[in-house]
């Protein structure tokens, strides 16, 4: 059985697309990995370069009421294998609307898969019904968190979120950690900020992971080029920290 990620956190533009494609590439590197991308923004499929018109994607597995097995909806790329994602998706909300089943589809479909090692998901900005069907499919959350004042601001909102799902739907459910991202470590904010997040995350039950990601160009420039940090840029400062963030991840139990 695979273990599955999910990066999370409602906050827009934190850096869970950067962290969902980057922790895939380096872990496809060892094993078999999948990449999901939950979100219908998309971001994580068009770093893949991966179709959204005329195959199947997260859509016609989780929503469509034909149930396509998801391993119709792998997409083989360059960088990796990947479920893409499809603006439909935002109509999740509406389509699973008083369906008991709605929340276990995405489940139901990763339980069929059994030659992934490891399974990334990239979730939207928001906490709706594919969160939650992220949440119940999943062994371990990342919350990926920046060093600004605004930090922490929803992370109680999420948490709770989390909890009712260990509760209820997903009792193996927990938090990896929450990781440092886009950090320049130059101001003395970002590193007082650092301190007021580990409290957070001990009073979650969790930790901040002692690898923090630093901040690099060549991450902006990859993503338009279409490459993943390992391929592009596996020097970089961003890179060589999500290498050792993934080794952290790989040690939590
Ligand atoms: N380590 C880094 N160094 C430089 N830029 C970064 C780094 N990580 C993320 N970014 C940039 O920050 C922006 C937001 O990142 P990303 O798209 O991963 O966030 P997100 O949380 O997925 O956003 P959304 O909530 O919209 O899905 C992007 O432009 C990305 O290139
Ligand atoms: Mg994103």
């Amino acid at each position: 059985m695979a273990t599955v990620f999910v990066v999370a956190n409602q906050k827009g533009g934190i850096g869970k697309s950067t962290t969902a494609t980057n922790l895939a590439g380096i872990l496809g590197k060892k094993a078999k990995t999948l990449l999901i991308d939950a979100d219908p923004q998309g971001n994580s499929t068009s770093t893949y370069e991966a179709k959204v018109e005329d195959v199947a994607t997260l859509y016609d597995v989780i929503i469509d009421s034909d149930k396509l097995p998801i391993k119709e909806a792998i997409q083989h790329t360059e960088n990796g294998d990947i479920v893409a994602s499809d603006p439909l998706l935002v109509k999740a909300e509406k389509m699973l609307d008083g369906d008991v089943e709605g929340f276990y589809r995405l489940k139901d479909a990763l339980d069929a898969l059994d030659d992934y090692k490891y399974i990334v998901i990239d979730t939207a900005p928001s906490l709706n019904i594919i969160l939650y069907n992220c949440l119940i499919a999943a062994d371990k959350v990342i919350i990926p968190v920046t060093a600004d004042s605004y930090a922490m601001q929803g992370i109680q909102q999420l948490y709770d979120t989390i909890m009712a799902v260990k509760r209820r739907q997903n009792r193996d459910l927990t938090i990896a950690g929450l990781l440092l991202v886009r950090y320049s470590g130059r101001s003395n904010l970002e590193r007082e900020t650092r301190e007021n997040i580990e409290a957070s995350a001990k009073e979650m039950n969790t930790r901040l992971f002692k690898t923090v990601i630093r901040e690099c160009v060549k991450t902006k420039e990859a993503q338009e080029q279409k490459k993943l940090l390992i391929d592009y840029a596996p020097k970089c400062n961003t890179c060589l920290d999500y290498i050792d963030f993934s080794q952290e991840l790989l040690k939590v139990k």
